[in-house]
């Protein structure tokens, strides 16, 4: 079987820090992943070697069949799209929205330009479309609302046409309906076959769309906690130590929700 995602032993070491101590992980075609796990875990450090960005200081990364470190990343990364804070970052304000997307076909080495360039409009202005944000086409993207922002981030990282697609986070600073409409916009990206194999990081299982399949819940200093098929790995048992408190788990209509096993006001009483 040929792994989208391959990571044998994978070990990141700044200084004296652990961020990630010799993790496993094997992602399939056709699989929609969450990774879940408290701040400071090393999710968004994972995310930085599954697209390229980053290498192990140990262990060995395979992406797309290519083993890091044996492969030009420069060809590597325009196959896995990525959506973070930390690139969203650098989109100008006055940017048009519709230059957001298609700036980031401008990364594909070997394409003549000018023979693209009407192709490349269209197929932002159609990503646009499908995240419900192409009226906002002609607008600057620093007017838009940060639920827009966040569409417009990740139909730019669907520009190159990915095979593997990451979304480090796109619910933080979302407010309750910013939330839904990504959840859903997730939901129906899941849905389509046709789309790229999905890693959607959160720490929230709340933003978990339906139709996502498998679960990356990782543990306190760089370990993982449990993965495998969504629901066997988010149980309460493991989120509870993932969080390192006790906590429940539901489920319902498509969606997870989590709380402490026991009310703050009652646990202060004893
Ligand atoms: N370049 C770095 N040097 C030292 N420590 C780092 C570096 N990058 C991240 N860390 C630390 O590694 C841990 C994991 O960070 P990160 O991958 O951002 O976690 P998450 O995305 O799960 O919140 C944190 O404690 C963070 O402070
Ligand atoms: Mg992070």
């Amino acid at each position: 079987m040929s792994w989208v995602l391959d990571l044998q032993s994978v070990t990141v070491r700044r200084g004296t820090t652990t961020i990630l101590d010799s993790m496993d992980w094997q992602v399939a075609e056709g699989e929609r992943w969450i990774v879940l796990g408290p701040n400071g875990a090393g999710k968004t450090t994972l995310m930085q070697i599954a697209s390229a960005r980053m290498h192990p200081t140990a262990g060995r990364a395979t992406v797309l069949g290519e083993t890091l470190g044996r492969v030009d990343v420069f060809e590597l990364r325009p196959r896995v799209g990525l959506a973070s804070a930390a690139l969203a970052e650098h989109i100008p304000a006055d940017e048009l929205v519709r230059d957001v997307v298609v700036t980031a076909a401008y990364g594909v080495t070997g394409r003549w330009r000018e023979r693209y360039e009407e192709l490349d409009t269209a197929r932002a202005l159609e990503l646009l479309r499908v995240f419900e944000v192409d009226a906002l086409a002609d607008r600057t993207y620093g007017t838009l609302s940060e639920g827009e922002r966040k569409r417009v981030q990740i139909a730019r990282a669907l520009m190159t046409d990915p095979e593997l697609l990451i979304l480090d986070e796109p619910g933080a600073g979302l407010d309750l309906g910013g939330r839904e409409e990504l959840v859903g916009a997730l939901a129906e990206l899941a849905a389509d076959p046709h789309s790229p194999v999905l890693i959607l990081v959160t720490h929230h299982v709340e933003e978990i769309p339906p139709g996502f399949t498998h679960m990356l819940l990782l543990g306190p200093h760089g370990t993982v906690q449990a993965a495998g098929p969504l629901a066997e790995v988010l149980t309460a048992e493991n989120l509870s130590a993932a969080f390192g408190m006790p906590l429940l788990v539901a489920y319902g209509g498509g969606r997870w929700l989590a709380r402490a096993a026991q009310p703050a006001a009652a646990r202060g009483r004893h």
